[in-house]
């Protein structure tokens, strides 16, 4: 499974891209306006910062404004995919960019009729809202099992990019389920590392060796350094 980070900081995505785990970025609004840039130019700068598809929200919800959106935030560099909301204006607009080779991503997919309807509108990524699906009290997870199976049954080649990931939870039910791609916070990426388990075998390690060379007749060897 890939991992996208989802945030529209450039620091979060530079640190992201060096950790070597990450394979591309999604942003919307709502984090690019937390930013207080220019909206193309932030796009233009996550779109250097990342060599993987760096997913760019339209603004406008009809059919002829955001299909010229599209076109426009296309042209900033060859990784951008066009995020269009899931509606009948912005499947249309799929077709119509997908038909031109311009990559799209379908976002705010909260059914598995509504990523079907994604996947025959030619689709690059569909975009199913799990934590916003359990803030309503219902499992958001089942939407990504059920639409893995739906493309599997037909072969789709659209990809399942697990959106509104809140904590490492959703990120290994996203990779059991089979989404093709998570898109995870910055946040929560950075916990994926961490383990107290982790921490407590580091500390006990080090002390252990530590009162170890005390003890040594020569010259304490620790972390490479020669024996005198
Ligand atoms: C996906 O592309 C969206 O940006 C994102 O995952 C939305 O998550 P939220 O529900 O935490 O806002």
């Amino acid at each position: 499974m890939r991992f996208f980070v989802d945030s529209g900081n450039l620091e979060e995505i530079r640190q992201a891209i060096d950790w070597g785990i990450c394979d591309g970025v999604t942003t919307n609004p709502s984090l690019l306006a937390r930013e207080e840039k220019d909206y193309r130019f932030s796009i233009r700068e996550i779109s250097r910062i990342c060599p993987g598809p760096v997913s760019a929200a339209v603004l406008s919800f009809d059919e002829a404004p955001m299909y010229r959106e599209g076109k426009d935030l296309a042209r900033i560099a060859d990784n951008i995919v066009i995020k269009v909301p899931m509606t009948i204006d912005g499947l249309k607009v799929c077709r119509r960019l997908t038909s031109e080779n311009v990559r799209v991503d379908v976002t705010l997919c909260f059914s598995a009729a509504q990523a079907l309807l994604a996947a025959k509108s030619g689709a690059t990524f569909i975009s199913p809202f799990v934590g916003r699906i359990d803030d309503v009290g219902t499992v958001g997870m089942d939407l990504i099992r059920d639409i893995v199976t739906i493309f599997d049954n037909y072969d789709f080649p659209t990809q399942i990019l697990a959106s509104s990931i809140r904590n490492p939870n959703h990120v290994i039910e996203a990779a059991l389920s089979g989404a093709d791609v998570a898109t995870i916070p910055f946040r929560v990426l950075e916990s994926l590392f961490h383990h107290p388990l982790t921490d407590a075998g580091i500390r006990k390690f080090s002390s252990d060796w530590e009162s170890a060379a005390q003890k040594l007749p020569v010259k304490k060897v620790i972390r490479g350094e020669k024996a005198s």
